[in-house]
């Protein structure tokens, strides 16, 4: 009997929904004939670290070579400023990779990973796709409710997926949470707690998950170079955890998962430390300004500890996405993370971030709907996960 390539294919497989990024800035030119600014992905408005950038120059003569499999140097760097010891470190293809493969490492059909609504989607999509059953518990204030994630567990859980700050509400808890959260969960669940934006946050008692991995090794901490490293495009991110966890993820990854250049920039971007001081301080000024000028509009930013803003809008977010995209504005509408009625704006340098200012208040001057015209959107999916 043969086959349709459906019926091959696991359900938990076909079930999956297809990652759905911020729409490329070079697509909405071309499509709108405008010029456009992205403040859709969280990426740094700065662009990367100079030094970063004359690395990656150099390395790029190198580039018939394949690259340091196991991203020794950088590994090692890492573990020195981290204080802990270089097995302990997982250098992947982005933060991403790491995210897909500790499920891959844990799950299979018949056992359970947790996140929250109103994560990460790739949170779900990793457990989803490694066969595992996906638990997701509610929010609370636009954050993570710890204590509702604790008392979903059963014996069938093996991992737990938490941004701090969250991505995309941009809210943060602190570290007394997090420890009364950790002595719940049994100490043979992993708690995969995922940094990305940790170097903007305001709040100064955000959890230090490398100081809590001496005490919880069931921790795997996730950090990443593209957010205020501004190195998104080189894909490059790592996770610090217990050495068995990093020994299994690496059977699993590709063998040559990060590229020569990649290594060589984030190595220069950890010493430029005023490319961080200052994409920081940038960060800081210009989210004040958009949270006071949004609020100042009606409307009710949630207070980011991150590189972006969310904003509950009403059943008139996606049109108003749309709106913003013909005036060369892409932010995200977040439908497909589950807020249909609220879009996240990443914070931009001065002059995009006026410029979005403008053409949202424009658009919401005008009566709703006024300005519907049909275009695709930077939305492709209403699916959730
Ligand atoms: C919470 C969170 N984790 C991880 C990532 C992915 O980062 P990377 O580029 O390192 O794969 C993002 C990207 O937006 C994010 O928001």
């Amino acid at each position: 009997m043969t086959h349709t390539l459906e019926e091959l294919i696991p359900d938990y497989i076909q079930g999956l929904p297809a990652y759905v990024a911020g729409k490329p800035v070079e697509e909405v030119e071309q499509e709108l004939k405008i010029h456009a600014v992205k403040l859709a992905s969280n990426e740094n408005p700065l662009g990367p670290s100079p030094k970063a950038m004359e690395a990656a120059r150099r390395m790029l003569g190198d580039a018939n070579w394949y690259p340091d499999g196991g991203s020794k140097r950088l590994r090692e760097v890492l573990a020195a400023r981290a204080g802990v010891r270089a097995e302990e470190v997982f250098v992947g293809l982005g933060s991403s990779e790491i995210i897909d493969l500790a499920s891959r490492v844990l799950l299979r059909p018949g056992l359970e990973g947790i996140t929250s609504e109103g994560s990460f989607a790739l949170f779900s999509i990793a457990i989803r796709a490694s066969g595992g059953k996906l638990i997701l518990t509610p929010q609370k204030n636009y954050g993570f409710d710890l204590g509702a994630i604790a008392r979903a567990v059963t014996p069938q859980t093996r991992i737990i997926y938490i941004a701090n700050p969250n991505n995309p509400t941009g809210t943060a808890f602190g570290e007394a949470e997090f420890r009364e959260f950790m002595r719940k969960v049994p100490g043979d669940v992993l708690v995969v707690l995922d940094e990305a934006y940790r170097e903007y946050a305001d709040r100064k008692d955000l959890p230090d998950a490398m100081k809590l991995f001496r005490e919880y090794n069931n921790i795997l901490t996730l950090r990443t170079f593209s957010k205020v490293y501004g190195l998104a495009g080189l894909r490059i991110g790592y996770g610090i955890g217990h050495p068995t966890l990093v020994a299994e993820m690496n059977k699993l990854r590709t063998p040559f998962n990060v590229t020569s250049v990649g290594q060589a920039a984030a190595l220069a971007a950890l010493d430029d430390e005023e490319h961080v001081r200052k994409s920081v301080e940038i960060n800081r000024t210009e989210r004040k300004r958009l949270y006071e000028q949004l609020k100042r509009m009606g409307l009710q930013p949630v207070a980011s500890e991150t590189n972006f803003v969310f904003v509950p809008i009403g059943p008139r977010a996606k049109a108003l996405c749309d709106e913003l995209l013909h005036e060369g504005v892409i932010v995200r509408p977040l439908g497909w993370m589950g807020f249909p009625e609220a879009m996240r704006i990443s914070v931009g340098r001065a002059a995009e971030n006026t410029k979005l200012l403008v053409a949202l208040e424009h658009a919401l001057a005008r009566p709703a709907g006024a300005r519907a015209r049909s275009v695709q959107t930077n939305e492709f999916s209403n699916r959730s996960v």
